[in-house]
Order: C-alpha cells, then sequence, then structure tokens
C-alpha cells in the first residue's frame, strides 16, 4: 500500500512473538528487540528516545507515575547504610519517600533548608551516596544552586538526581549542571493537557542500567497509551512553555500589588529571593507561583472558592491554569511542624498558570481577591 501513516500506532501489545528460538534468546540476552512491555515497548520508546534527546542525555527510562520514577531512580543507587542529603522543600510524595519510607530500610537522609547553602554544603562534606536535588521547589518556587551542589557531592563520589518537572526541559538544562540523573513527572508540563500520568529519568551509563533493570523488577513501567500521548504533548513543549511564562510573569507583577495579597513568590520577580541564581541557571522562569492571602485558612478558602476560569485542583503543568491550597493536599502528609519548616503556611495558595488569555486570568484573580 502506498502512503505511511505519519504518526506511529500505539503498540497495545503485552508481549511479541518469533519466528525462531535463536532471535527470543538473542533478545533476552542482548536486549536487541522486544520481548515483553515490562521491559520494553516501542510506544514507550519511542518517547523516551525524543527526551532523551531534548535533555542531552543517552538514555530515557519511561514510568507509570512521578513517584514510580522517583522511587526507581533513588532505590537503585541506595542500600542500607547509605546516606541522601536532600532538601526540604521537595515534592510531598518524594518527602514523605525521604522521610518516612526510606529511614525504615535504614537508609538515612538529611533534609536541609534548601535556602541554607553553606549548611547543604558541610551535610555533604560528610560523606553521602546520593544528592536529590528539585528546582524550582514545590510550591515556594526556590531555585537551588545546583553546579555547586552537584560538584561538592561528585567530589565525595555521590551520584546526583535532580527533579526537573517544574522547569520542565525548555526552562532549565541539567546536563550542563553536573547533573546524573534527571527525572520529570509527564503528569505535568511534558504532557501537558492534564490526562496522562507518567514519569521519566535521563541518565547515561552507569545509571542506565541500573534504574532500567529496577524499573523490569518493580514493575511501574509506562504504558503504550501513555507513552503515545506524553509523545504527542511534547510536539507542542516549547510552544506552551513559552507562554507558560510569558503569562506567569505578568499574573507575578498583577500580584504584587493588590492588599490583599502579602507575597509572591516567583523566581523571574526580583524580589524573589534566589532570582539571580534563576537568571544564571535557567532560560525562563516557568508558568508556577506560588502567593500569601492577607488572611486566615477560612479566607484562603473563600478565594479558592471564588476563583472561576481558574480550576482549584492539584496537580500542575497543563494548558488550563489549576490552583489549590498546598496544606491541603499537596503537603497534608507534613506534620505542622515540617511543613512549616518547608515554609508551606494556611494562607497560601499555589498557581499553576495555563494557556489561557492572561487579561482572563488576572480578572478571575481579581475578582476572587474581593471576596477575602
Ligand atoms: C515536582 C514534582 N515531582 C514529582 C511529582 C510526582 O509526580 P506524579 O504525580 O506523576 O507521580 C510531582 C507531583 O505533583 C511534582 O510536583
Amino acid at each position: 500500500m502506498k502512503g505511511k501513516p505519519v504518526v506511529d500506532p500505539v503498540y497495545m501489545t503485552a508481549t511479541y512473538k518469533f519466528d525462531r528460538s535463536d532471535d527470543l534468546i538473542d533478545v533476552v540476552q542482548n536486549r536487541s528487540g522486544y520481548i515483553y512491555s515490562r521491559w520494553d515497548n516501542p510506544s514507550v520508546k519511542a518517547v523516551e528516545t525524543e527526551l532523551a534527546g531534548l535533555e542531552g542525555y543517552a538514555s530515557a527510562v519511561g514510568f507509570g507515575s512521578g513517584m514510580a520514577a522517583i522511587t526507581t531512580a533513588i532505590m537503585a543507587h541506595v542500600k542500607a547504610g547509605d546516606r541522601i542529603v536532600s532538601t526540604q522543600e521537595i515534592y510531598g510524595g518524594t518527602y514523605e519517600l525521604l522521610h518516612d519510607t526510606l529511614p525504615a530500610y535504614h537508609v538515612d537522609t538529611a533534609m536541609i533548608n534548601c535556602g541554607d547553602l553553606e549548611r547543604l554544603l558541610a551535610e555533604i562534606d560528610k560523606g553521602l551516596t546520593l544528592l536529590y536535588l528539585e528546582t524550582p521547589t514545590n510550591p515556594l518556587l526556590r531555585v537551588v544552586d545546583v553546579k555547586t551542589l552537584a560538584d561538592a557531592a561528585h567530589a565525595k563520589g555521590a551520584v546526583v538526581l535532580l527533579d526537573s518537572t517544574f522547569a520542565s526541559p525548555v526552562n532549565q538544562h541539567p546536563v550542563d549542571l553536573g547533573v546524573d540523573v534527571v527525572i520529570h513527572s509527564a503528569t505535568k508540563y511534558l504532557g501537558g493537557h492534564h490526562d496522562v500520568t507518567a514519569g521519566f529519568v535521563c541518565c547515561n551509563e552507569p545509571y542506565f542500567k541500573k534504574i532500567w533493570n529496577l524499573r523490569k523488577v518493580l514493575g511501574g513501567v509506562m504504558d503504550p497509551m501513555s507513552a503515545f500521548m506524553t509523545l504527542r504533548g511534547m510536539r507542542t513543549l516549547e510552544l506552551r512553555i513559552l507562554k507558560h511564562n510569558e503569562n506567569a510573569m505578568q499574573i507575578a507583577r498583577f500580584l504584587e500589588t493588590p492588599d490583599k495579597v502579602t507575597s509572591v513568590h516567583y523566581p523571574g520577580l526580583a524580589s524573589h529571593p534566589d532570582h539571580a541564581i534563576a537568571r544564571k541557571q535557567m532560560s525562563g522562569f516557568g508558568g508556577m507561583l506560588s502567593f500569601e492571602i492577607n488572611g486566615d485558612f477560612d479566607q484562603t478558602k473563600r478565594f479558592m472558592d471564588q476563583l472561576g476560569i481558574i480550576k482549584l485542583a492539584t496537580s500542575l503543568g497543563g494548558v488550563t491554569s489549576l490552583a489549590n491550597q498546598p496544606i491541603t493536599n499537596t503537603h497534608v502528609a507534613l506534620s505542622p511542624e515540617n511543613r512549616a519548616k518547608a515554609g508551606v503556611s494556611e494562607s497560601l495558595v499555589r498557581l499553576s498558570v495555563g494557556i489561557e488569555d492572561v487579561e482572563d486570568l488576572i480578572g478571575d484573580l481579581y475578582q476572587a481577591l474581593k471576596a477575602v
């Protein structure tokens, strides 16, 4: 038949057939093809190849969620008795993993305020197996000096992992900062439309083999449909991110003015504590911001309930603007003390700025602030 599909099909298959036993044996021994979709699948492979190229690494490994990517990437590199250094201001699920789950397996974790570079360097100096970073952070958009910390960790022989979800591959290029393993929750900007749950790591050898092998063992593999949807989302990644960046900057500037907002956290603002490092480390400031309402928990809730175009929902990174109160969902698992350490107050609102008309978004925020 003449004419070939412009778009590859979704390979909805769990297993693969062979004409000869020798071919099957070759695939098992040399990974020269496909044998079983918990190992590899052509649809998953297609999106892995695309993302690895974007991030500048030899390989990527696709997962069923961002958390599957994070747990597998970390567990591939630590064993009982090892030590991880990380920051307090990381995604709530990752915080639980480092703070609660891994210590139960006798992996020690030191979680330091990300603004305290000296303390972080001192903890690294004590010795570590793995440095785990996330920047910009969730929900306060702190920007961590990756190169300085990665260099210090490498000097101690550690592997450096970075969750680059908030930046996306468009706004930050971790390979240039010395990161060994980059992680993305593809549920966010890579998918981009709030309709996929998926995750990735990008890395070179020797990290790839370890992570790929543990994905096979733990089984948190990406499914072919999610791979197809993520690749489709990635076709417009750069266009979307540029619009997210532009909208978020305008909204951050707007939020600096009303007296119903006491502070705005956006790395693109000169008032942000990490503005200088963000300018150096990032090529765009991203679509995420957070701000404090001048009121208590109930008044902040009233503001949330008043939003119209901006949807009250958890998650982020898609075309539709979403707002949440981190204290009620993303950071609910943290004790009040640890929440305070992470800077998550009862009046904090996190906003994932979408790609809608920015005037409409500002109008929505304006009318909701009036209700406070
Ligand atoms: C920065 C960051 N990393 C990882 C995750 C986890 O991703 P997933 O929900 O796809 O498991 C999230 C989820 O919100 C996140 O914000």
